[in-house]
């Protein structure tokens, strides 16, 4: 029987987001309880689904997988490591949390032989963690970048298109759930950051702390910038890259760029995101989707979820040699 009986943590944009997507589906999972901070709250559900009490999930038997949905990083991590040293996986979307922790979370999961999947933490709806497993044994990655936050993107698109003023973009991002709740994380590229540390990590087998990168946001850019790229026929897009300087370095940065009306990002609109892949022997490789807001994010969140129940497993490859131990990588990361 592999039922999977869900405790989940946080229901903010992406939990009810993911609660309406389980509504439609028949899949063989329940959700037993949600863990809320503000109880007083009004909800769309139950009042008995909702729990202020982790422990009422973390203890509980019976919940075999936790979905961990909140803001706050450091508590996600306590959260997610006693779930998994209980023995239940845990499917997450907090890419602050995974950027920060994920050497102890890869040896949390392989000391307890449970399961961690973070599809939902980088780049909302596209499948971009799983997709990058896929080069291990095949290529070899020269650059892995794009355009990994909804909510600047959203913005730039605005102003960009619309003529919009940048705090009223902000505002609408904020509305439609895109922005994380301290919007200062989107626009002043703290969000992509982690998400590039995450997509490096993968793509190389680096640990990288997340304070190691260079990021500059969009709320460093002036009118004169803007005017500039217009005159010019550009767009500004801001874009987190993690490109291979020479065999043995990698190179990581997020920073708004002027980008011409050839480049695959240039089309990149509203909060879509973009990955872009080179590699060398398949060349150049583009994932495309919608990068934020609840009911796409929902949707990874879920993928990952449907993925336990067969035994899906993050392989770790570039980070753990065959015999379980830690990769020796001649990767060095440059800033
Ligand atoms: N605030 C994030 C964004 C949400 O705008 O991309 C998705 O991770």
């Amino acid at each position: 029987n592999n039922k999977l009986t869900l405790g989940i943590f946080g229901f903010g944009v992406v939990g009810q987001g993911l609660h309406d997507i389980i509504k439609t589906k028949n899949l063989n999972l329940a959700i037993k309880r949600f863990v809320i901070k503000h109880p007083e709250k009004k909800r769309t559900l139950p009042a008995e689904l909702f729990t202020t009490d982790a422990n009422a999930v973390l203890d509980d038997p019976e919940i075999n997988t936790v979905v961990e949905l909140i803001d706050d990083a450091e508590a996600a991590f306590d959260i997610v490591s006693s779930a998994l040293r209980s023995g239940k996986n845990v499917v997450s979307a907090n890419k602050k949390m995974i950027a920060t922790h994920l050497a102890d979370l890869i040896a949390i999961q392989q000391e307890y032989g449970t399961s961690l999947l973070y599809e939902g933490a980088v780049c909302g709806s596209i499948p971009i963690i799983r997709n990058l497993e896929e080069y291990y044994d095949n290529e070899l990655l020269h650059a892995v970048t794009g355009i990994f936050n909804g909510s600047s993107n959203y913005i730039l698109s605005k102003i960009f298109n619309e003529n919009l003023a940048y705090a009223t973009a902000l505002k609408q991002a904020q509305d439609l759930g895109f922005a994380e709740t301290d919007p200062t994380l989107d626009v002043g590229g703290y969000d992509p950051k982690f998400k590039l540390a995450i997509v490096a990590s993968h793509a190389y087998g680096l640990y990288i702390a997340p304070e190691a990168i260079l990021n500059i946001g969009i709320d460093k850019l002036s009118a004169s910038d803007i005017q500039f790229a217009k005159e010019k026929n550009f767009k500004i897009k801001l874009v987190p890259t993690a490109r291979e300087i020479n065999d043995k370095s990698v190179i990581l940065y997020v920073l708004p760029k002027l980008i011409p009306r050839d480049n695959i990002l240039y089309g990149v609109e509203n909060e879509y995101n973009g990955v872009l892949v080179k590699a060398a022997f398949a060349d150049e490789q583009f994932f495309y989707g919608k990068g934020a807001g609840g009911h796409p994010t929902g949707s990874a969140v879920l993928s990952d979820i449907a993925a336990l129940r067969y035994g899906y497993k993050y392989e770790y490859k570039k980070h753990i040699d065959a015999n379980g131990l830690a990769y020796s990588t001649d990767w060095e990361i440059e800033v």
